[in-house]
């Protein structure tokens, strides 16, 4: 794995003119976040050696190198998720590339089902900690010498980047709600006896993603930041049926608004 991983890190440090600090990975419907970056160059993950390709619709599959709110950025549009029926070392093979490529802080987003009773479809939430109920750990096997064996997880999501996200918030006047987001593999959305035992679990929020790819920046000591976008909800009485397409659109609706933070959230750190 380490030997494939250093191959593609190499392949790409040759490809790319610029060296990014800063990384984001666009989640379901967020792709179109991508269009508020200076796209330099966009490579297909086809073209990346040893990078798996993504099968979902609506993720591109597409690595960008570009620029955003003035600062080199890499983006990853379209993320490779474990009901896909990748390994976890293939849903985080990215992030370990981007530790070898210098990456410093990584932005994660999602669209996730708000277990939380008081949030509405359309509500951005802001991570501030996770639950990992995928069935395999993506630190599973023998360690990488990126950290400890035992990693500690107190503050997976930097709570500087948290306070950051708040003031820009705050400023121009978007609303961001704090919350869990809980990670399971899914691809079956929740049944209404399972958003009720996530949300007695602590769950604020639940999605198939981003829990793997949190796990490994931080263990490579790459800075997390981390957006989901509530695209339905999983609430007793206003539960309904849900669909791709409708997570999607929802997601879509609210981008602008995520992107504005993320772009001022670069541009200040
Ligand atoms: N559950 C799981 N994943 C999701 C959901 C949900 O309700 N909404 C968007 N992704």
């Amino acid at each position: 794995m380490y030997a494939k991983i250093q191959e593609t890190a190499t392949w790409l440090k040759n490809r790319i003119s610029t060296q990014p600090e800063t990384a984001i990975v666009l989640g379901t419907g967020l792709g179109r976040l991508a269009e508020e970056i200076v796209v330099k160059e966009r490579i297909p993950y086809s073209e990346i050696p040893n990078m798996p390709v993504s099968t979902v619709e609506g993720h591109s599959g597409c690595l960008l190198i570009g620029e955003l709110g003035g600062k080199d950025i890499l983006a990853m549009q379209g993320r490779f998720h474990f009901y896909e029926g990748y390994s976890m070392k293939e849903v985080t093979f990215p992030i370990r590339v981007m530790y070898e490529l210098g990456i410093k802080t990584l932005f994660v987003s999602n669209a996730g089902g708000g277990t939380n009773p008081s949030f509405s479809i359309g509500d951005l939430m802001i991570i501030t900690d996770h639950i990992n109920l995928f069935p395999e750990h993506p630190l599973h096997g023998p360690n990488f010498p990126t950290g400890p064996r035992f990693p500690d997880m107190s503050e997976a999501y930097d709570k500087q980047l948290i306070a950051l996200a708040d003031s820009i918030a705050e400023e121009k006047g978007i609303k961001v709600q704090h919350g869990v987001y809980l990670g399971t593999q899914g691809p079956t959305f929740e049944t209404p006896a399972e958003y009720r035992m996530f949300r007695i679990l602590g769950a604020d929020s639940v999605g198939m993603s981003t829990v793997p790819e949190v796990i490994v920046a931080h263990h490579c000591g790459i800075r997390v930041f981390g957006m989901s976008i509530i695209t339905d909800l999983g609430v007793e009485g206003q539960i309904v049926k849900v669909s791709h397409e409708e997570v999607q659109k929802a997601a879509n609706a609210v981008q602008p608004l995520m992107a504005e933070i993320m772009r001022e959230m670069i541009r200040r750190s």
